[in-house]
């Protein structure tokens, strides 16, 4: 049995042999020159249940930790591999989990809009992307809350925050404030302790139709997050929304460039 190598400037393989014939074969690709991801395994038939495939898998580990470079598997197979033998688990990439949420509950919200558009610069990372209406209580009160404590739902935002790596958002305003729908949100979060955002770096967005483009909500925001545990490493404003971002992409020229420069800065806070 011999494993061989083709390792090509973007993409690769290894092929597993038996005396000289092919026994199975698994493809890799690169994504920059520090990760590639695993696409591909197979083995024929008539080799099953001889862990070829597991052998493959660590030509591959062999490699990575030889290139000092990381393995992102696609392959199923591989996958459960990663899953099984933690000891591998040194060349695994290990996503980082973005949280991403519009404080808005409209199901025409442009604040998601630009929260979507924002995450496409973040294929690299795991993004979960929330929505408040997922998150609706009863509006808070005291009374409330003596009778049947903190709702879950407030349990579960705060979870999403502190399992996250980092929090994306973009605040809808309502009479130069939080729409209803957040504060409540945050309200009910706060009777368990101030720190919803855990610590977490944010990228706090805020757009609307008007010349501010919530600059009213961005600037509360700024202070009260704080005060919820935000660490607030970038901010965005996108005025006059309707003008501004058309078929899904900002198209004011100065307006993106801003926008593409406050996510490369908040990506290498990121790193
Ligand atoms: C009750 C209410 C109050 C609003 N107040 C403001 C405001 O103070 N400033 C503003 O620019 N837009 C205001 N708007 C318009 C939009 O809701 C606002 O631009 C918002 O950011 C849109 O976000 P969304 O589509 O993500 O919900 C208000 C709308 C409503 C329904």
């Amino acid at each position: 049995m011999k494993i061989k190598q083709v390792d090509r400037e973007t993409k690769g393989h290894f092929k597993i042999e038996e005396n000289g014939i092919e026994a199975g074969i698994m493809t890799y690709t690169w994504v920059g020159r520090n990760v590639f991801t695993i696409d591909h395994t197979e083995v024929k038939p008539e080799y099953k249940g001889r862990k070829f495939g597991n052998q493959l898998v660590m030509a591959a580990v062999d490699f990575a930790r030889e290139k000092n470079v990381k393995i992102s598997p696609i392959c199923p197979f591989v996958k459960s591999i990663f899953e099984k033998t933690t000891e591998i688990n040194d060349v695994l990439l290990m996503k980082r989990k973005i949280i991403a949420f519009a404080g808005s509950n409209s199901s025409k919200s442009i604040n998601k809009n630009l929260v979507a558009y924002t995450l496409k610069a973040f294929a690299e990372y795991s993004v979960e992307f929330l929505d408040l209406n997922d998150f609706e209580m009863p509006i808070y009160s005291f009374d409330r809350e003596q009778k049947d404590g903190v709702p879950e739902k407030a349990l579960a935002f705060r979870k999403h925050m502190a399992d996250s790596d980092a929090i994306i958002c973009s605040l809808a305003e309502h009479n130069g404030n939080f729409s209803a729908a957040l504060k409540n949100i945050l309200d009910w979060c706060s009777r368990v302790d101030a720190n919803i955002f855990a610590g977490k770096p944010m990228l706090l967005m805020t757009t609307s139709s008007g010349r501010f483009g919530g600059g009213g909500v961005m600037d509360i925001a700024k202070k009260s997050f704080k005060i919820f545990g935000a660490s607030i490493a970038e901010t965005f404003s996108l005025p006059y929304f309707n003008k501004s971002f058309i078929d899904n992409q900002i198209v004011d020229v100065a307006l993106e460039a801003e926008h593409s420069q406050k996510i490369e800065s908040f990506k290498k806070i990121l790193q």
